[in-house]
């Protein structure tokens, strides 16, 4: 109790001293959870980039839609002209893929062709080659298909 009293008069336990340190104390804690939090909402930030990451990654890694590719070389009739491995009045889908492998804008130069109708020969002939029917997204899917053979 002497002790108690004597410390109280030097003023180590009074009133003020007491809520400064509880007050420290509770800035510490909050300041350690926050720091928390704040790690918490990051790793699941980060989790979630990399999440989206990965989809984008197989998204552009995806396989080509098939199906609706070769729905679309029926409807704007290349199948007249190409096929996947023969040659017809147009080289197959193989030898183009082959033309192009390894090229970075080959999918960017498929889309001008088929987007643009340059002139072509067609059986020595002079001819503005086709233009895909559909939307960008199928012309894109139609020369990554190409692409892909
Ligand atoms: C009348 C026949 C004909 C039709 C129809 C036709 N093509 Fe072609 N296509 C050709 C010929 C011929 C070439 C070769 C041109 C050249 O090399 O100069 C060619 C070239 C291509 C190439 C290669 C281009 C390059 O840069 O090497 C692709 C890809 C292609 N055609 C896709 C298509 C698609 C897709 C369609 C349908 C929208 C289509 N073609 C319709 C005859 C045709």
């Amino acid at each position: 109790m002497i002790h108690i009293k004597k410390i109280a008069r030097h003023g180590y336990f009074d009133g003020s001293s007491i809520a400064v340190w509880y007050i420290k104390c509770l800035s510490t804690i909050s300041f350690l959870l926050r720091i928390h939090m704040s790690n918490t909402k990051f790793s699941v930030l980060l989790r979630a980039l990399m999440v989206a990451g990965l989809a984008l990654g197989a998204m552009s890694a995806q396989a080509v839609d098939e199906a609706a590719a070769k729905a679309a070389f029926k409807d704007s009739k290349c199948t007249k002209c190409h096929s996947d491995d023969k040659d017809k009045s147009g080289p197959s889908y193989k030898k183009v893929a082959e033309k192009y492998k390894g090229q970075a804008d080959a999918e960017a130069k498929l889309f001008t062709h088929l987007t643009t109708g340059p002139t072509i020969k067609v059986d020595g002939e002079d001819e503005v080659h086709a233009k895909a029917k559909g939307d960008e997204a199928s012309v894109k899917n139609m020369a990554q298909y190409i692409l892909s053979r």
